[in-house]
């Protein structure tokens, strides 16, 4: 099994407040990995430590075969990704003229500022000036940024925080491609939908602790009732549990065309995140 991230009992305290407990998870090569927790819950400062900016309190780390003060170096840096908000270009200058100047700056080659502008579908707009953009459209840029130098791995704090559904699915859909094309993405989110979608495992945290661990599916199905809900013609409803009995009562509504509605009972991450920590995710 090959990790490109292993947190080993690691600790963050600020003067006496602990925002991150204790931590111990892997990612693996390959695998889009979140992190869903409440605001306030530890997301930040955990990228923060993976990516230098913070050094652990208590602890160990290993990304990409660094450890230690060379997790933030220019040589790690130049394998790693990182969107956050603290993510930065020049206001008043155009889209392509950013991305130009971070490709000089570090050495890329300008034809791959013409691939990440196509890739963020921003290819039409790359004249435009950085601080007329919308919201979604800053966000792609800073995303493009972040991919220029195709690092191995990326990390994303909150990519879709306060952009409308549209432009979620188009940024899913690219870091889905980016995926399959080999990046590892490490990503915090409090929107349960996204960490649904995206991820192949999810890290659920609440108060800086590291609470679960798992695929959304298993999360689902382990805290699923194995209940099945129907809905009659006249709309009444029943919560069936899965038996021979049930599955004789659904072929009867069906028989006899009274059957409105069935669904499964299988809980969403947040209703998930509630049944682990006791608390809503927002
Ligand atoms: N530089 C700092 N100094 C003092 N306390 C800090 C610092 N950075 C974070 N904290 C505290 O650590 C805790 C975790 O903060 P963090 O930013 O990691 O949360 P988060 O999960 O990213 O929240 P959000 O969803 O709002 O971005 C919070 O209580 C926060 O106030
Ligand atoms: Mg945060």
């Amino acid at each position: 099994m090959e990790y490109i991230i292993e947190m080993k009992n690691v600790t963050k305290h600020f003067k006496n407040k602990i925002a991150v407990n204790d931590m111990n998870f892997t990612v693996k090569k390959g695998e889009i990995f979140g992190f869903l927790g409440p605001s306030g819950s530890g997301k930040t400062t955990t990228i923060k430590m993976l990516t230098g900016t913070y050094k652990p309190s208590k602890g160990s780390l290993n990304v990409l075969d660094f450890k230690g003060t060379t997790i933030g170096s220019k040589n790690f840096m130049s394998k790693v990704g990182i969107l956050s908000d603290h993510s930065t270009v020049y206001e008043r200058q155009t889209i392509e003229d950013n991305l130009n100047l971070f490709a000089k700056l570090n050495h890329i080659a300008t034809e791959k500022v013409t691939e990440v502008l196509k890739f963020v579908d921003l290819t039409n707009d790359r004249k435009t000036v950085y601080k007329k953009l919308s919201a979604g459209m800053k966000q792609r840029v800073l995303l493009a940024k972040a991919l220029l130098h195709e690092p191995d791995l990326l990390f994303l704090d909150e990519p879709t925080a306060s952009l409308d559904p549209a432009t979620i699915q188009h940024i899913h859909k690219g870091l889905k491609a980016l995926n399959k094309k080999g990046t590892t993405i490490f990503l915090t989110t409090h929107n349960m939908q996204e960490a649904n979608d995206l991820c192949d495992r999810v890290a659920i945290i609440d108060s800086g602790i590291l609470k679960a661990l798992d695929t959304p599916e298993n999360f689902r199905f382990k805290y699923s009732n194995h209940t099945l809900r129907v809905i009659h013609n006249n709309n009444l409803e029943k919560t069936l549990p899965m038996t021979a009995e049930s599955a004789q009562y659904i072929t009867n509504m069906l028989e006899t065309n009274d059957l409105k509605y069935i669904a499964s009972d299988l809980p969403t991450l947040g209703d998930v995140f509630l049944k682990i920590t006791g608390k809503e995710l927002i």
